[in-house]
């Protein structure tokens, strides 16, 4: 297996090939005077090639397009999409919108895909070739677990949608999850608290699969040090944070924020490299 890290995944790739224990191919990517994107897969490709490239933008779509092609003379060819942008446009809400998630994985030419929490699995049904989902949020359970900082830690979901993913980071870890659930207390009142636990005086890590502007976290840290818990910390799958989302979590008074790397930022610091790495190697 040769590992091909598009422009968006260089470190993940980097890691991915590194746990694989196989050769990592150096790219080279540019950009045209008229903003058109070239890309030049710089080594041997070989016979069988994996390409990581996340798709948070635009252009790191066309990468991606672009490195497909580049591996047309592989026998085999697996595309790692570690963070799939346009997923959480899963369904046609109104007449005459396209099915975004399903655009995009019909361009997908490869024998298979992985991708990592996606936001949605019925995406998966869309991409012409065998597609897996790989879950990554027991790494996060891990990391809560195995440092200090955090004391009596309870995990807990924005919502009711991603209390599936606060139970698999806690489970088989000995640790407390709950959902935050809007409660309306009269015609225009509405109080939003853990559904069953107390977090009085617990430090707490809110759990969701993407935080994007920041703004569901942004609020739910200040419901929840309203509440009295102890230290508020966020973590997230995929680290959209777009605009300002970092600097909204922190005037929330969010302790830190907690992320893989399936999008690279500076908060990236649980590597989802090990699960990739396995299920590649099982293919
Ligand atoms: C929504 O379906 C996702 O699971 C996240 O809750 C959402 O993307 C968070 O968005 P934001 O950070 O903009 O509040």
């Amino acid at each position: 297996m040769k590992v091909i890290g598009g422009p968006s995944s260089q470190l993940l790739a980097s890691r991915v090939a590194s746990a694989l224990g196989c050769e990592l191919a150096v790219c080279e990517f540019k950009t045209f005077p008229d903003n058109e994107m070239y890309i030049r897969i710089l080594d041997d490709i070989g016979p069988e090639a994996v390409i990581v490239q996340s798709t948070a933008t635009d252009s790191d779509f066309m990468a991606l397009l672009q490195l497909i092609d580049a591996c047309s003379t592989a026998k085999r060819t697996h595309v790692v999409i570690p963070y799939m942008g346009y997923a959480r446009q899963d369904k046609i809400f109104k007449k005459g919108e396209a099915l975004s998630a399903r655009a995009i994985a019909r361009t997908i030419e490869a024998d298979n895909v992985i991708t990592v929490n996606i936001h949605e699995n019925s995406v998966l049904d869309h991409f012409k070739c065998n597609a897996i989902n790989i879950n990554a949020a027991p790494l996060i359970g891990q990391y809560i677990r195995d440092i200090d900082q955090f004391h009596q830690p309870v995990i807990l979901a924005p919502d009711q949608g991603a209390k599936e993913l606060a139970a698999s980071a806690a489970e088989e870890l000995g640790i407390d999850y709950d959902y935050l659930e809007k409660k309306r207390l009269s015609g225009d009142t509405v109080k939003v608290k853990p559904k069953n636990l107390d977090v009085r005086d617990r430090d707490v890590v809110i759990l969701d699969d993407i935080v994007s502007t920041g703004g569901t976290m942004a609020e739910a840290v200040r419901l929840l040090r309203e509440q009295g818990a102890a230290d508020v910390y966020v973590a997230c799958i995929h680290p959209v944070l777009a605009g300002s989302a970092i600097l909204k979590m922190y005037q929330s008074g969010v302790m830190d924020v907690i992320t893989t790397d399936t999008i690279e930022k500076a908060v990236s610091r649980i590597s989802v490299a090990p699960l990739l790495a396995q299920t590649l190697s099982e293919l």
